[in-house]
């Protein structure tokens, strides 16, 4: 068979890390596809020190990939919107099969993109651009295609969690942890994109197009990061037995869609719960095969590289085998994919952890039940600690209830003359 030819455009982290797995692996690759896979050239603002790249044809302009007569797959990992999406758009046009790890670009301009790779009758490819080395799309899109997808819960940034992780192993500093993450290579070129959720919600988004046979809606994503989680909440939930995790949820309701990332508060006891550090999991709730979890390193160099080299390795194959019919990129047709709605957030429905802040006043708890009794909200616990503050810190669990209750039992909560300042809340799951 005759070989399959790439080029790399980007030699950054995950460019790097594929050039050398390849390189390393080269041998085993081959074999699992029956030719041989090269490199024929690599486009790269600049070399990268982890890579040998001697005797390759290095280019400054990435464009040259995109055209080069030769190349057969374009890999793209330069990262970002415009430029990516030009050099993803030249490629497909030049009737190159694409791979990217690209999440933001596939979550916001996916539809578009597979559109022009139906048209041009090429693939693209996109495992690494969710939860870096685990192979979620494969197993959501083939592995479990039997299924009916019932809910897909996932911490799917490996910044965030490595933050929460130290924050509640360690007690350590926010700024300081992401600081650490920023230099070990997890983090986004930038981490706003980890640190308030967009990043999770990019590749949400993917993954429910994918169980919910939906376009891909970005802009309907609700999306809030982790930064208002104090050391003082992860204590608190410690206490009454949860981890606050970041997790991306896609909920199938009689409604339609839930699609949300933000804090979530989990029983400890959960897998998902001690999934710590940099990695990733993915809880998928379908109903033929239960509940599957899907566990490995969310980010970095080679972890990713191995969900790169997946897509390389299967559209290799299907280069070299004619008759081969490509899996669609969402796993279903374009025509059979629907217009089901995603839920506003005011319409899903989860437990809340309050955390208000109480005067030191007769009758503050029985003001605060009230209202809540008010709007139908039942309390699950409540707690009143003991603090060296001028208030004083009131916990509450509740049971489930529907978000624009919660929003106005808080609006009036946070009007009370007895209680200071806003009102903290975490939504919580029991997965
Ligand atoms: N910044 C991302 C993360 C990289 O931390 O998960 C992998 O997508």
């Amino acid at each position: 068979m005759k070989p399959v030819k790439i080029g790399i455009c980007g030699l950054g982290t995950v460019g790097s890390g594929t050039f050398n797995v390849l390189t390393r692996n080269a041998q085993e690759i081959s074999r699992r596809v029956g030719c041989e896979i090269i490199i024929e050239q690599v486009g790269a603002r600049r070399d990268h020190p982890n890579c040998i790249t001697t005797g390759i044809n290095i280019t400054r302009d990435i464009f040259e990939v995109a055209v080069n007569p030769d190349v057969d797959i374009v890999v793209e990992l330069i990262g970002g919107y415009e430029v990516a999406l030009k050099l993803v758009m030249l490629a497909i046009e030049n009737g190159k099969h694409v791979v990217t790890a690209n999440k933001a670009l596939i979550a916001e301009h996916g539809n578009q993109i597979f559109a022009a790779a139906k048209k041009h009758n090429v693939i693209v490819a996109f495992e690494s651009a969710v939860a870096g080395g685990i192979p979620i799309i494969k197993a959501l899109r083939e592995g479990l295609a039997a299924n009916q997808i019932n809910g897909i819960a996932g911490i799917i940034n490996g910044t965030g969690n490595f933050i929460l992780t130290e924050m509640q192993q360690k007690g350590r500093d926010f700024a300081d942890v992401l600081a650490e993450a920023q230099a070990l290579g997890y983090a986004e070129a930038d981490p706003t994109f980890d640190v308030e959720g967009i990043d999770a919600a990019h590749k949400l988004t993917i993954m429910a197009s994918i169980a919910y046979g939906i376009p891909l809606q970005f802009d309907k994503a609700y999306t809030e990061g982790i930064g208002k989680v104090t050391s003082e909440d992860v204590k608190f939930a410690d206490e009454l037995g949860y981890r606050i995790k970041h997790l991306g949820i896609a909920r199938r309701t009689a409604q339609g869609i839930e699609l949300r990332v933000h804090p979530t508060m989990i029983p400890k006891q959960t897998l998902l719960a001690n999934v710590n550090g940099v990695m990733n999991a993915v809880l998928v709730d379908a109903d033929a095969v239960g509940q599957t979890l899907h566990y490995g390193a969310g980010a970095g160099d080679e972890a990713t590289a191995s969900a790169v080299i997946a897509d390389i390795i299967d559209i290799a194959r299907n280069i070299n085998s004619p008759q081969a019919v490509a899996v669609p990129p969402l796993g279903f047709q374009s025509e059979q994919l629907l217009n089901t709605p995603i839920l506003a957030m005011d319409q899903t429905e989860t437990g809340y952890y309050l955390h208000i802040k109480a005067a030191e006043k007769p009758g503050v708890l029985a003001a605060v039940t009230k209202i809540l009794g008010d709007y139908g909200i039942n309390i699950e616990a409540i707690v009143q600690k003991e603090t060296d503050q001028d208030y004083v810190p009131v916990i509450l669990l509740t049971q489930s209830v529907v978000e624009h209750k919660m929003n106005q039992a808080i609006t009036t909560i946070e009007a009370l003359d007895s209680t200071l300042g806003v009102v903290a809340r975490i939504r919580v799951e029991h997965l």
